[in-house]
C-alpha cells in the first residue's frame, strides 16, 4: 500500500481496505516511521469506558520523526519561514537542522529547570518559532505541552494552568498583533500570582516592552539558551503516553483538557496532511491558524514537520497593515498551499478585490478551509479570486477531539463541491444518527454525525476526568463517538456539515460554550440570569446574542452593556464578547426549568413569525416581551 493517495481509484481502494482491515491499513502507514520499538498490537478498543489504544507496546519519540530523520536528506531545507507582524521586518528562516538544534537546546533548558517526563508545561505565547520550539522540546523529553491561545484572559489561563497542575510556563514579554502590543508577560503574572506550584516562567523577548521579572521564578529564554547544549537524546515514550493537552469548550461551563497521545496522533496527522494537501517536496505551505488551536498543533507543527514540509508561520493579523497582507505574503514567499478559515475569507472579501488583485497569486496550487461550515458564496469567492479557478479547495472537517482531518477532499484527486467537506478519509467510519439514536443508512439523509470505529488520533480522555470524556462523547449514542455536529449526506454520498447541535457556538471559527459565556455574564452584580445563543453573522459565521435578566432596571442600558463586555473580556477573553445584549424581563422556560433556546435563536435571527409551540412554557407571555424588546434596535 502506498501511503500517498494518487488517484480517485486508489482512494476508494484504500478506503475499502481501511474498513475491512483497519489494523493492516494503519500498520502500513505506521511502518514508514522511526520507532525505538515496534508495537505488539495495532489496536485495542472499546467505546464503553471508553478505552482506545493504538500501537500498544511501541516506543518512540515524535520529535525524532519530525526532525532527526529528515536531517540526512533535508537538513538544509526550510522547516519554517517566519513572517513578522511588521511588514518591514525581515523574515526569519529555520532549516530542519537549525530547528533540530534549537529544540535540543530548549529541551536541555527544560531539563535543567527540573522538567521531567510526564510533567505538564504551559505555553502562552505569540506566533513566533519559539512557540513551536518549546512544544517540540517538551515532546523531546516526554513532557506534555498545554498551549493556551494568547487571546485568553488571565483568569482563563489561570484555570487551565490549575487544571493541568503546570509547574513551568513559557511566555514572552509581549505580542505584536496589528498595531497593538499586548503585554503577555503581565497576563501570565496575573494568572499565576496565587499559584504556588508554578515554579518557573521562561520568558522569550519579542517586543522589548517593560516586564517585571520575579526573582527565583522568572528567567529569560535567551540567558538559558546561551549555555544550553545542542545535544539532547530523545526520550523514548510509550505509544499511548500523552503528547499534549489542549483545552476546548463544550456544553458545560468549564473547558475541558482534550488529551492526545503520541503514536496514533503522529500517524494520523502525517497521513492526513500529506494526502489532503498532496504536499510535494519543495513546496511552501502557509497555514494561518494560531498554534494555540488544534489546527496549529496538527497542521502548523506535527503534520507538516512529519512530512518534512516547509511552512510559513505568520505572527500578525490578516488586516494589518491592510487587508492584502495574506496575499502580499503569498506573492513574496511564493506560497503553494494556503490554508485558512471561512471567517477570514469573508472578512477579506468584504474589503474588496483591490487588495487581492495587487498581488501575483500564481504560485498557489491548493487552498484549504477549516473551522466552520464554509458558505457557498465564500467558497466561490475563494475559488474564483484566490485560486483563480485553478486550485482545488480542501474543506477539512475535523475537531480538537479528532486530532486530524476526518472528512475532506483530497486536493486534485477527489471531487470538490461548494460547502461540502465531501468524503471521509481512509480510516474514518462515519454514521449519521436519527432522533431515536439509530444509524440512518443510505444516501440523501440528514441527522447527527457520529464515528463508529476508532481512528489513531482520536481523543483518549479529558484531563483528570475520564468520566467527562465518556459522558460528552460516548454516551449520547452508545458504541459511537458523537461529534456534536449535524450533517447531511447527499444523494452521491457526499457530506455537508450543518453546524453544532449542542450548546456550542462557533464564532469566527472559535468554539465557545454558551454556558461559559453565561457564567461570565452572570458575574455582573445586576445580572440575575442570562442565556446565550448564536445567530447568523455575515463575517463571523455566528455572532453571540445575549439575553440578560437584571435585578433592577439599569439607569443606563449602554453602561450595563459595556460592563458586561468588560466582564466577559476579563473572564474569558475578547473573543467571547457578545455582539448583542438584550435586557429581558424573563427567559422562556419549560415547567421543568429548561430554557427553550429554540425560541431565543429564532428571535436572535430576526425570525419572529414562526416561534412554534410555546404552550409548554411556564410563562408564554415572556416571549412577547422578548420579541418586543428585540424589535428595538440594540445599540452596542
Ligand atoms: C468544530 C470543531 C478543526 C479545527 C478548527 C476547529 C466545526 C470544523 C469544519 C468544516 C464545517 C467545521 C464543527 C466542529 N468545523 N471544521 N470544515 N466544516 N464545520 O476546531 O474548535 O475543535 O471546533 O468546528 O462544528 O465540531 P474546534
Amino acid at each position: 500500500m502506498a501511503v500517498r493517495i494518487n488517484s480517485f481509484e486508489q482512494y476508494k481502494e484504500d478506503y475499502k481496505l481501511s474498513v475491512e482491515n483497519p489494523e493492516a491499513f494503519w500498520a502500513g502507514v505506521a511502518d514508514t516511521f522511526t520507532w525505538k520499538k515496534k508495537w505488539d498490537k495495532v489496536l485495542e478498543w472499546n467505546f464503553t469506558e471508553p478505552k482506545v489504544e493504538w500501537f500498544k507496546g511501541a516506543q518512540l519519540n515524535i520529535t525524532e520523526n519530525c526532525l532527526d530523520r529528515h536531517l540526512a536528506t533535508k537538513g538544509d531545507a526550510i522547516a519554517y519561514v517566519w513572517e513578522s507582524n511588521d511588514v518591514n521586518e525581515a523574515n526569519r528562516t529555520l532549516t530542519y537542522k537549525q530547528l533540530h538544534e534549537e529544540v535540543c537546546k530548549f529541551a536541555n533548558v527544560l531539563k535543567s529547570n527540573g522538567v521531567k517526563k510526564g510533567d505538564r508545561v504551559c505555553m502562552y505565547m505569540p506566533m513566533v518559532p519559539e512557540l513551536a520550539i518549546a512544544c517540540l522540546a517538551a515532546a523531546r523529553i516526554g513532557a506534555i505541552h498545554s498551549v493556551v491561545f494568547a487571546g485568553f484572559s488571565a483568569q482563563a489561563l489561570c484555570d487551565r494552568i490549575s487544571d493541568a497542575k503546570v509547574e513551568v510556563v513559557i511566555t514572552s514579554d509581549g505580542n505584536f498583533r496589528g498595531n497593538k502590543d499586548i503585554p503577555v508577560k503581565a497576563i501570565v503574572d496575573e494568572a499565576i500570582k496565587n499559584l504556588d506550584f508554578v515554579r518557573k516562567s521562561i520568558v522569550f523577548k519579542r517586543t522589548g516592552g517593560p516586564v517585571i521579572m520575579k526573582e527565583g521564578r522568572d528567567i529569560w529564554w535567551s540567558d538559558e539558551m546561551a549555555t544550553a547544549s545542542p545535544v539532547c537524546e530523545a526520550t523514548p515514550v510509550d505509544a499511548e503516553d500523552p503528547l499534549f493537552i489542549l483545552y476546548t469548550s463544550g456544553s458545560t461551563g468549564q473547558p475541558k483538557g482534550v488529551v492526545h497521545t503520541t503514536a496514533g496522533y503522529m500517524v494520523s496527522t502525517y497521513y492526513t496532511f500529506l494526502n489532503a494537501f498532496q504536499y510535494n517536496e519543495g513546496e511552501l505551505y502557509f497555514c494561518t491558524a494560531d498554534i494555540g488551536w488544534i489546527t496549529g498543533h496538527s497542521y502548523m507543527m506535527y503534520g507538516p514537520l512529519l512530512a518534512g514540509a516547509s511552512s510559513v508561520m505568520f505572527e500578525g493579523v490578516p488586516t494589518y497593515p491592510d487587508a492584502g497582507r495574506f496575499w502580499q505574503i503569498v506573492e513574496k514567499l511564493k506560497v503553494n498551499i494556503f490554508y485558512t478559515a471561512p471567517t477570514a475569507i469573508r472578512a477579506l472579501e468584504a474589503f474588496g478585490l483591490e487588495f487581492v488583485n495587487k498581488y501575483d497569486l500564481s504560485s498557489l496550487r491548493a487552498l484549504g478551509s477549516v473551522g466552520e461550515p464554509i458558505n457557498v458564496e465564500a467558497w466561490n469567492w475563494y475559488n474564483d479570486y484566490i485560486g483563480k479557478g485553478n486550485c482545488p479547495i480542501v474543506d477539512t472537517y475535523w475537531q480538537t477531539e479528532t486530532g486530524a482531518f476526518m472528512i475532506t477532499p483530497i486536493a486534485g484527486i477527489t471531487p470538490t463541491k461548494p460547502a461540502y467537506a465531501t468524503l471521509p478519509l481512509p480510516g474514518v467510519q462515519l454514521a449519521i444518527m436519527d432522533a431515536e439514536g439509530k444509524e440512518i443508512l443510505g444516501n440523501d439523509v440528514e441527522g447527527n454525525l457520529c464515528v463508529k470505529f476508532p481512528w489513531p488520533s482520536m481523543i483518549r480522555t479529558t484531563y483528570g476526568d475520564h468520566e467527562r470524556c465518556r459522558q460528552t462523547y460516548f454516551s449520547a449514542y452508545p458504541g459511537y463517538y458523537f461529534t456534536g455536529d449535524g450533517c447531511k449526506r447527499d444523494e452521491d454520498g457526499y457530506y455537508r456539515i450543518t453546524g453544532r447541535v449542542d450548546d456550542v457556538i462557533n464564532v469566527s471559527g472559535h468554539r465557545m460554550g454558551t454556558a461559559e459565556v453565561e457564567n461570565a455574564i452572570n458575574e455582573h452584580k445586576n445580572v440575575i440570569e442570562s442565556a446565550i445563543v448564536g445567530y447568523p453573522h455575515d463575517i463571523k459565521g455566528q455572532g453571540i446574542y445575549a439575553y440578560v435578566i437584571c435585578d433592577h432596571v439599569p439607569e443606563n442600558a449602554d453602561v450595563l452593556r459595556k460592563e458586561i463586555l468588560d466582564i466577559v473580556t476579563k473572564i474569558i477573553g475578547p473573543i467571547a464578547k457578545p455582539d448583542k445584549i438584550q435586557i429581558v424581563p424573563g427567559l422562556p422556560k419549560t415547567r421543568s426549568g429548561k430554557i427553550m433556546r429554540r425560541i431565543l435563536r429564532k428571535v436572535a435571527e430576526g425570525d419572529v413569525s414562526s416561534l412554534g409551540d410555546t404552550s409548554t412554557l411556564l410563562d408564554p407571555s415572556v416571549v412577547d416581551a422578548i420579541v418586543e424588546g428585540a424589535l428595538v434596535p440594540i445599540k452596542q
